[in-house]
């Protein structure tokens, strides 16, 4: 039996995809390229043992999964397709709600048709808005969304909810992750940004290789012990493994699952500078420039459920996540190759 893994070629898929193979799960990948490069997937087969099969497939083309499940014996889901830009999504709200939350309705109907009710979806710590207080818990109240992308994350959360509570025999796990950063300790796979990046470590590391002339630190006068933002930083292998785990839970069990996925530690940002600065001796100019719209000071997890329930613990420090970032980077200055 497989997995099908929506969006296994894009950043965190790719590396849930190795983890997922090297464990010798069966993986089927269905991705409709619109966020990453094909060359990814032949990144992902230089690291395993086992191949995988892949679908170039848009989650809203219910005919297209529909022959995926004709011809695989697919007995779970992990969904990371998505839109996942903040910015992009106030300026194309219909776009993220058409291909996020009609995407997962497409999806979960051609799941439900052929049996297959056990999914595993990339949710994210936006769920738990501006008003909940660091360390977050699972059991906290969700929504109050600044933005459409996190209202998509919160909705999808609801429907899926909703679906369990029509139907007990579903198995869905909601992962909510933090902030991964990092990349496979190989340097030959990463995070590949379009454009100019928006998250802090993307946009670090083309600093580094001399792609930018600056980072803009937004605000140093947040209530944080320097003034700027804090986030929980987790490396994407961590995050990978977190996958494996709740994959194997949804398998085990039926039930609505619930995890953060964290370290529990908040670093701010001129933290991640000084320590991407150690890890490759390349030094970060920045300037501190006004807030960004919609941040808040402080954002970290508690990660005690997903160790008690899952025993899954990130384990990798900011040091490790600094430095692989910055091999998969200054090994790939353009990304992956077109
Ligand atoms: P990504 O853009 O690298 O990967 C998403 C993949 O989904 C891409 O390869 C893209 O081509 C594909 N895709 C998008 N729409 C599709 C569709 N309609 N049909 C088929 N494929 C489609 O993003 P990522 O960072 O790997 O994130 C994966 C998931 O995790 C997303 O759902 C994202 O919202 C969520 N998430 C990411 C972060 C983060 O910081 N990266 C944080 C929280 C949650
Ligand atoms: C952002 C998204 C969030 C999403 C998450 C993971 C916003 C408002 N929130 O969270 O919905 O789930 O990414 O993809 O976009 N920073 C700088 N300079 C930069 C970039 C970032 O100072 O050039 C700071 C930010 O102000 C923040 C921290 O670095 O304090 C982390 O920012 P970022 O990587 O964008 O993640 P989040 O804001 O946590």
């Amino acid at each position: 039996m497989a997995i099908l893994v929506t969006g296994g070629a894009g950043y965190i898929g790719s590396h849930t995809c190795v983890e997922l193979l090297n464990s010798g799960k069966d993986v089927v990948i269905a991705d409709n390229l619109y966020n990453c490069k094909k060359s990814s997937l032949d990144r992902i087969r230089a690291l395993v043992s086992k191949d995988f099969k892949f679908y170039e497939c848009d989650i809203r083309d219910a005919e297209g999964l529909q022959k995926i499940f004709d011809n695989e014996k697919i007995d779970s889901v992990i969904h990371f397709a998505g839109l996942k830009a903040v910015g992009e999504s106030v300026e194309k709200p219909l776009e993220y709600f058409d291909n996020n939350v009609n995407g997962t309705l497409v999806l979960l109907d051609v799941m439900r048709k052929n049996n297959c009710k056990k999914i595993v979806f990339s949710s994210s710590a936006t769920v738990y808005g501006m008003n909940n207080i660091s360390p977050l818990t699972e059991d906290m109240e969700v929504g109050g969304v600044t933005n459409p992308y996190g209202r998509t994350k919160f909705m999808i959360e609801c429907i899926l909810k909703d679906l369990y509570t029509s139907d007990n025999d579903w198995s869905i796990c909601l992962l909510r992750y933090f902030n991964p950063i990092g990349a496979h300790k190989s340097g030959t796979m990463g995070e590949d940004p379009n454009g100019i990046p928006n998250n802090l470590m993307p946009y670090i590391t083309q600093v580094a290789i001399g792609k930018r002339e600056f980072l803009n630190v937004w605000g140093d006068d947040y209530d944080t012990p320097d003034g700027t933002g804090v986030r929980d930083y987790i490396h994407v292998v961590d995050l990978a493994l977190g996958h494996l785990k709740a994959v194997e839970k949804v398998e085990a069990d039926n039930g609505l699952f619930i995890y953060n996925l964290g370290t529990g530690i908040g670093y701010s940002v001129l933290d991640v500078v000084r320590a991407f600065e150690k890890a490759s001796g390349v030094k970060i100019p920045y300037k501190i420039a006004p807030r960004r719209a919609g941040d808040i000071a402080t954002c970290f997890s508690s990660s005690e459920k997903a160790l008690k329930e899952l025993g899954w613990k990130a384990e990798r420090g900011i040091e490790e996540m600094c430095e692989d970032s910055w091999r998969w980077q200054s090994q790939n200055p353009q990304g992956y190759p077109d």
